[in-house]
């Protein structure tokens, strides 16, 4: 079976539409939207609770609604112990590829074990419910029973990306005054090991809350560790406390599973907070819907799970469904660009969700590195982090998915917690569209006043309704997250504003352009200027800094910076190498800047707020705009 191509819409093929879980869009989602609370209510009845919600959808207090109310759950109720009372128990739940080959498989049965004796950890260490667990690691199996064992006992994490380096690591500490960190010796890319655990222990220097770091053994690297604070997990889990044998704590709907920090437009990363509850309900639903899961499918989100794909789509919605995921730890295309064809080969792998930058990145390779490889057991791809162009949606369809096989062009947030805007398989697809909003959803694109703007034109995106799913505030600080995100309409109705702009054609297909605000995506990583400022900033020679995203052919941006330099320092291609560098080691490497510009005077408002618009239309030679608040 193919997909026919009418013009530049591709309709699913009647394989496709035979086997969906849902066949039709239209007519369900109307209902969805017009009974929401009893769509999702519906939804969450295939969890397991441990006693039912007293209300859906409290609004009472909006916009900090609550869901599921009076519920009393456990994500890892429903993501592992409910699988051990049926035929799941022996399935596999995660195969773990490292990058030198080394293979670890875990049926629910055995990542129940796990979690279990890493939770039993946690207790002996004194962890209780309500604490922050703040987890560093790379892409290894105990990256995920961690955040499993804490979600476990009650307590939650704040996982912070691998990628990561010390301030970023540090501020994040900081901010959740953790007092356990999970971390491991290093983890492997290209064939080197990641020293993690000098980051870790120079963050802790920084954060001082860290009374006791849990360290996994991962490599051979000789790490540092200070005794009666650091201990290596095997160690722990050779004492007698550390049984397998645990009980899952009951959570009510509403506790916090976890925080999750992301870059906003000023400042330092928030801390978004999600619950068990809602949760649990949205990630499954969306993950269950919009890519068809079947229990035999072997699934595999190659994102981190330290970022919010992650944790959505490699751990909890997955798991709550009952799937195999495929977890692969190293880069794409080491030691070969066939490295991820060939997984897709080995394992038998059926649908694949990934980044327009890594498609991008492993599409300049060539077609002949995927066409080595059988690739027939993929049924759907997916694509997540920016919006994708229409080469490479095109290049993804036809040598990946040899023209069987949809893409769900997925648009969220770490803020929405699941899929806003997505196709169902069933959807036909217009390459470049994440085409229509997912059930319960209603999206307008609005004009500056806040009235909807004509089909095909830009504006901003918002949600006019709350979903299960979205985050509950931002951690410890319950005024910002309604002041950036919420806003009531005319008829005092709360509408999300989601920070990105977009157009809605006249079918009703959104269109997402970008980032309305400091806020950038480099290959799909959300970087916030003001981080990557005050890295520059903290270097002793530079008195300021400004940071813009640019077009990049593979990356989507890059970022390009200018600094001014403290007064007697000259501006010398070294000082502009050192400089990037130092971002790289504060940051981490994916915040490295692609540029760094010296310059004598930033474009500034008459109130000093750095105009980056106007340094970036300069940059790329555009019209600068309106320059009436320029000061002189
Ligand atoms: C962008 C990632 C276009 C968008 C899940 C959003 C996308 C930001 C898409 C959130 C998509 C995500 N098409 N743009 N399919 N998916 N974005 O919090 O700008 O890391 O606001 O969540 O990524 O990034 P975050």
């Amino acid at each position: 079976m193919t997909e026919s191509k009418q013009a530049d819409i591709f309709y699913p093929s009647e394989e496709v539409i035979n086997q969906a879980n849902v066949p039709e869009y239209e007519a369900l989602y109307q209902h969805s939207v017009e009974n929401r609370e009893e769509f999702w209510a519906e939804q969450a009845d295939t969890l397991g609770w441990y006693k039912k919600w007293d209300s859906v959808l409290d609004e009472s207090n909006a916009p900090f609604y609550k869901w599921f109310d009076g519920g009393e759950i456990n994500i890892v109720h429903n993501a592992i112990d409910r699988h051990l009372e049926n035929a799941n128990r022996n399935k596999m739940a995660i195969i773990w590829e490292g990058e030198n080959g080394q293979v670890r498989n875990f049926s629910y049965n055995g990542l129940n074990r796990e979690v279990c004796q890493f939770a039993n950890v946690l207790k002996s260490m004194g962890v209780e419910k309500g604490d922050i667990v703040t987890i560093y690691m790379p892409q290894i199996p105990e990256l995920v029973f961690a955040m499993l064992a804490c979600a476990k006992i009650g307590a939650i994490h704040s996982v912070v990306y691998g990628g990561f380096s010390t301030e970023a690591l540090a501020s994040r500490i900081d901010d959740a005054q953790s007092r356990v960190l999970i971390t491991a010796d290093g983890g492997w890319r290209r064939g080197k090991q990641i020293d993690l655990k000098s980051i870790a222990n120079d963050a802790m220097m920084r954060s001082p809350s860290i009374e006791v770091c849990i360290c996994v053994k991962n490599n051979e690297l000789d790490v540092e560790m200070e005794p009666a604070r650091d201990f290596w997990l095997h160690d722990l889990k050779a004492l007698p406390i550390a049984s397998s044998k645990c009980d899952t704590e009951q959570t009510d709907a509403e506790d916090p599973l976890f925080i999750l920090y992301t870059s906003g437009t000023t400042g330092k990363p928030k801390g978004m907070v999600h619950t068990h509850g809602g949760y649990s309900v949205y990630t499954s639903t969306t993950h269950r819907m919009a890519f068809d899961i079947k229990p035999q499918d072997r699934w595999w989100c190659a994102a981190d799970p330290g970022w919010i794909t992650g944790h959505s789509y490699i751990v909890y919605g997955p798991l709550i469904n009952g799937a195999t995921i495929m977890l692969y730890e190293g880069a794409p295309n080491y030691p070969y660009p066939n490295r991820w064809w060939q997984i897709i080969e080995n394992y038998g792998i059926n649908i694949l969700y990934t980044s327009p930058t890594a498609i991008r990145g492993l599409m300049r390779f060539g077609d002949r590195w995927p066409q080595k490889h059988d690739l027939s057991s993929l049924r759907l791809l997916g694509s997540v982090g920016e919006p994708i162009n229409p080469e490479a949606w095109r290049w993804y369809h036809h040598v990946i998915g040899q023209d069987k096989c949809p893409i769900i062009d997925t648009w969220w947030q770490t803020e929405t917690g699941g899929f806003m805007i997505c196709p169902l398989p069933v959807t036909p697809l217009k390459p470049g569209s994440a085409t229509k909003p997912f059930f319960g959803n209603v999206m307008t694109i609005v004009d500056d006043d806040g009235n909807e703007v004509p089909a095909n034109e830009e504006g901003k995106l918002i949600v006019n309704n709350p979903w299960p799913g979205m985050a509950r505030t931002v951690f410890k600080d319950p005024e910002r997250y309604k002041e950036l995100y919420w806003s009531q309409d005319d008829n005092g109705n709360w509408r999300y504003l989601a920070g990105d702009s977009a157009k809605k054609d006249e079918d009703g297909y959104i269109w997402v352009i970008g980032r309305m605000d400091e806020v950038l995506k480099v290959s799909g990583y959300r970087l916030g200027t003001a981080e990557i400022e005050s890295a520059l900033v903290s270097h002793p020679q530079v008195s300021e800094a400004a940071a813009v995203g640019l077009p990049h052919e593979l990356k989507g941006n890059a970022i390009h910076t200018y600094v001014i330099l403290k007064q007697g320092v000259a501006p010398s291609k070294e000082l502009s190498m050192e400089l990037r560098a130092h971002v790289g080691n504060e940051m981490g490497k994916i915040a490295t800047p692609e540029a760094v510009e010296f310059v004598d005077a930033l474009p500034k408002t008459r109130s000093g707020k750095i105009m980056r618009r106007v340094l970036k239309a300069r940059a790329l030679g555009q019209d600068e705009g309106d320059l009436s608040t320029l000061e002189e």
